[in-house]
């Protein structure tokens, strides 16, 4: 059975192809149109994933979109309708946006893909979530907290998931909490209080939280309140977000926190404003953590499983995440690489294949390299019409070569293989340097990612040797296989390791496994014969603004752009002319 699955029209877009129950592929759209975080219909994804899978758009099964239109408008408008006169001008913006095409899902599918409307279904926003980190993890049962800004009507789904022994499977959502009683949009409103972008800078909210202490604990609790059930609900005064397009916050939020920053004002640590803003990141990122531990605490008391899978925008906060496995209770903690809207493509199709049609259990290979895959040959045709000094070498060569690089400072393109899905480069289009100097994160931000000095950079260290430079929990190493949990570097090894150390002692750190991924971690092992620890700095091959790197030559033009030394696709090595 051949089923493509689609997420569009809110941020992220992708397709993925599911087939016989397996994945085949899977693509976000800003990978391929080079627009970071483009919402827009997936047509080049759908396109890329069908060719790559060989299947014609008429030989489908099932196309499955990842939520509900219908009740999606449902929400928009009853939200309007409460908050008209204010939303009068809000509702037709919405409308003429993206809402008109929300609705239409069906038509637009069909006349793209000229696929009939009976083969066209939909899962609801959280099952596919769910589905994304339930179907993809190495778990036969567990329970499954998904949560987000919003998807039709849930922002926070709780259940459990089993797939069973005769090989039929379960996803039971028990509970959710509805809109406008949202974590996601609690913090996505923090993030626009504190000048960055909505949907796509929450990750520079948890950065500068490093920076802060939780002062403001007390005020946050103004805004976000537990209710007696376990659940939460938002001081609505202090919110516009939901009644709004154009400002998220309320005068009493203002009144309550001090005034917004500027998007264009610097963050300056030495002053006032600039320790208020880190404080105020600090304290929303703690009641976030709190609430979250509360909940799944209580999930864990609940369900009695040992495991438990983490989906929605939310679970790419790997501070929280680290709490979670440390103090709720369970075992183990799985998060999928892409927990948010573009792992829904994957999961809608997942969950059509399993829960729509009964399709048999399958294993779903545990990793997240699903893309199109960088072509080595491409990278040094390019280059060497370009003049530059171009080297094919075999494979213990180029590992050698390339550890020798890192070991004497230079800073690596690394693109290997298919591309990663999710927000996180995983070993497959990786910018890699020596982690040891504070020197090299100040150079990596000021040559090559132009971006914030309060934006930590994160080490990936053989799995085998995480826990000797790093403090995890039972279940860490689980965690951070694909960078989904935050945790402290040890104290004697911060030093060595400056570059990749936050302010507060801590790392979102990768443990690789050898079986995910051969090569990134025989060049750890190469790195660390040479220099005495196996660690290298990892940071996603982009440039501030632009998505992350896919085909080589688009590593090769950002190589051109900025300050990396070296360039790797495959066996090609390239060195810029004037380095010669
Ligand atoms: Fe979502």
């Amino acid at each position: 059975m051949k089923i493509l699955g689609i997420s569009a029209h809110y941020h992220d877009s992708a397709a993925a192809v599911v087939v016989d129950g397996l994945p085949i592929c899977a693509v976000q759209e800003e990978r391929l149109s080079r627009r970071k975080s483009d919402a827009t219909f997936p047509l080049s994804a759908i396109e890329w994933c069908l060719e790559h899978a060989g299947i014609e758009a008429d030989a489908l099964d099932a196309v499955v979109f990842y939520e509900r239109p219908m009740l999606k408008f449902d929400r928009i408008l009853t939200c309007a309708l409460r908050a008209f006169p204010r939303s009068r001008r809000a509702f037709p913006q919405a409308m003429k946006s993206s809402l008109g095409e929300k609705i239409w899902v069906r038509g637009i599918i069909s006349s793209h893909l000229g696929v009939p409307g009976r083969k066209i279904l939909f899962t609801e926003h959280h099952q596919s979530h769910a589905a994304a980190a339930f179907l993809t993890a190495p778990t036969r049962r567990a329970a499954i907290l998904t949560t987000d800004g919003v998807g039709e009507w849930a922002t926070l789904a709780i259940g459990h998931g089993e797939r069973r022994p005769n090989g039929s499977t379960a996803i039971t959502l028990l509970r959710e909490i509805r809109f406008p009683h949202s974590l996601g949009m609690l913090y996505s409103t923090f993030t626009a209080y504190l000048g960055f972008a909505v949907n796509q800078d929450e990750y520079k909210v948890m950065g500068l939280a490093g920076y802060g202490r939780p002062t403001m604990v007390d005020k946050v609790r103004r805004v976000i309140r537990p209710t007696p059930d376990g659940a939460f609900e938002l001081d609505l005064d202090y919110f516009e977000f939901h009644t709004t397009a154009e400002r998220s916050y309320s005068s009493p939020f203002i009144d309550l926190f001090g005034p917004p920053r500027d998007s264009y004002e610097p963050i300056d640590l030495e002053t006032e404003d600039g320790r208020r803003y880190a404080d105020c990141a600090a304290s929303v990122q703690r009641v976030l953590e709190d609430t979250l531990v509360e909940m799944t605490r209580a999930l864990h008391r609940e369900t009695g499983l040992p495991d438990l899978c983490l989906g929605g925008g939310v679970a790419l906060n790997g501070v929280a995440n680290a709490r979670i496995l440390a103090e709720s209770g369970f075992e183990r903690v799985f998060v999928p690489p892409a927990p948010g809207d573009a792992g829904c493509a994957l999961g809608a199709a997942l969950y059509a294949d399993r829960i729509h049609f009964g399709n048999p259990d399958r294993d779903v290979p545990d990793h997240p390299f699903w893309g199109p895959r960088a072509d080595g040959a491409e990278l040094a045709r390019v280059a060497r019409e370009d003049g530059h000094l171009v080297d094919e070498l075999d494979e213990g060569t180029l590992i050698d070569r390339t550890a020798e690089d890192l070991a004497a400072g230079r800073i690596i393109g690394w693109m290997d293989g298919a591309l990663e899905l999710g927000p996180r480069a995983l070993g497959h289009r990786s910018i890699l340097a020596a982690p040891h100097a504070a020197g090299m994160r100040d150079r990596l931000n000021r040559d090559i990612k132009y971006r914030e000095v309060f934006r930590p950079f994160a080490p990936v260290v053989p799995v085998e040797a995480a826990d000797k430079y790093f403090e995890m929990p039972p279940g860490g190493a689980r965690l951070a296989r694909f960078m989904s949990g935050v945790f402290p570097v040890r104290p004697e090894w911060r030093a060595r390791l400056a570059a990749i150390t936050h302010v507060d002692g801590t790392a979102r750190l990768q443990a690789l496994e050898r079986d995910m991924e051969p090569r990134l971690h025989a060049l750890l092992e190469a790195y660390g014969r040479r220099s005495g620890m196996p660690v290298l700095l990892n940071t996603s091959f982009n440039l501030a603004d632009e998505p992350i790197v896919n085909r080589a030559v688009e590593g090769y033009s950002t190589f051109l752009r900025c300050g990396i030394d070296v360039l790797v696709a495959g066996h090609t090595r390239v060195t810029k002319r004037e380095s010669r």
